[in-house]
């Protein structure tokens, strides 16, 4: 068995945090408008979620659109939308169809009404779904979701725990990321999660988004596999739990 196949005995991340970077710069490569890139990076974002969850993993979260991208020329963020407009309920209808719960995650009401709407709708359709999830952010910024959810801490008239503010934040309920891929070349974490991702392993891969295959998907898991998770505890107190 190779060892870059995954196996058995390869450990599935519970939930893979994906910053889906390197649209625009794809796309100029070719000579193509950034929208082009966009949509590619659409499909294989589909393509990628569909993958992780035949390989067993229960939660994806993509980062599809920033707070900070809001500043975006009105043309790229249209095109966006658009995605979102001509393509997201039809997309979302398979995950549904897989018992998959979709989550929405951001400051959605900065989004136009109609995107709002579709939102709602998909939302809404796979709110029954428990134990697999999805969560496309989108106007999301993990330093507004912490103060948010201190903000809702401090009208309920708490002291909190670290638990009260996870079950506070747009992922309650869900494992922590325990696997975070970013493509597109950049060492960063651009304002994503940085909470749930206190002891997430970190995967950075020169690719632009749209070229990120399935089978990279699998080398990101069998290297995450290959990790020691410590915790903050030594070798031996982890050997010892073993
Ligand atoms: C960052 O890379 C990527 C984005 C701002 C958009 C990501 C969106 C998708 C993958 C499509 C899915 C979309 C929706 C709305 C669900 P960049 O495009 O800025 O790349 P660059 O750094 O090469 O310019």
């Amino acid at each position: 068995m190779g060892r870059n196949k995954i196996n058995g005995e390869t450990k599935i991340p519970q939930h893979i945090a994906i910053i889906m970077d390197g649209n625009g710069r794809w796309a100029k490569k070719r000579l193509m408008p950034r929208s082009f890139g966009h949509k590619k990076g659409m499909e294989r974002m589909i393509g990628l979620m569909e993958h992780a969850f035949d390989l067993g993993v229960p939660y994806v979260t993509v980062y599809a659109l920033s707070t900070e991208n809001l500043t975006r020329p009105e043309e790229e963020l249209n095109g966006l939308y658009d995605l979102i407009r001509n393509h997201f309920e039809g997309y979302m209808d398979r995950f549904c169809e897989k018992g998959v719960r979709l989550r929405i995650i951001g400051e959605t009401h900065r989004l136009p009404a109609d995107v709002q709407e579709i939102i709602a709708r998909v939302e809404e359709k796979t709110k029954g779904c428990v134990g697999k999830g999805v969560n496309v952010a989108l106007c999301y910024g993990s330093r507004a979701e912490i103060v948010r959810a201190v903000n809702l801490a401090v009208e309920q008239g708490k002291t909190v725990t670290e638990a009260d503010v996870s079950s506070l934040l747009y992922t309650a309920g869900q494992p922590d990321p325990d696997l975070m891929i970013r493509t597109g070349k950049e060492i960063r974490l651009s304002n994503f999660l940085l909470w749930q991702s206190a002891y997430a392993e970190l995967y950075f891969s020169d690719k632009m988004f749209p070229d990120f295959s399935d089978k990279d998907l699998e080398k990101a898991i069998v290297w995450f596999s290959s990790r020691t998770r410590r915790f903050g505890k030594t070798d031996e107190q982890v050997e010892c739990l073993h």
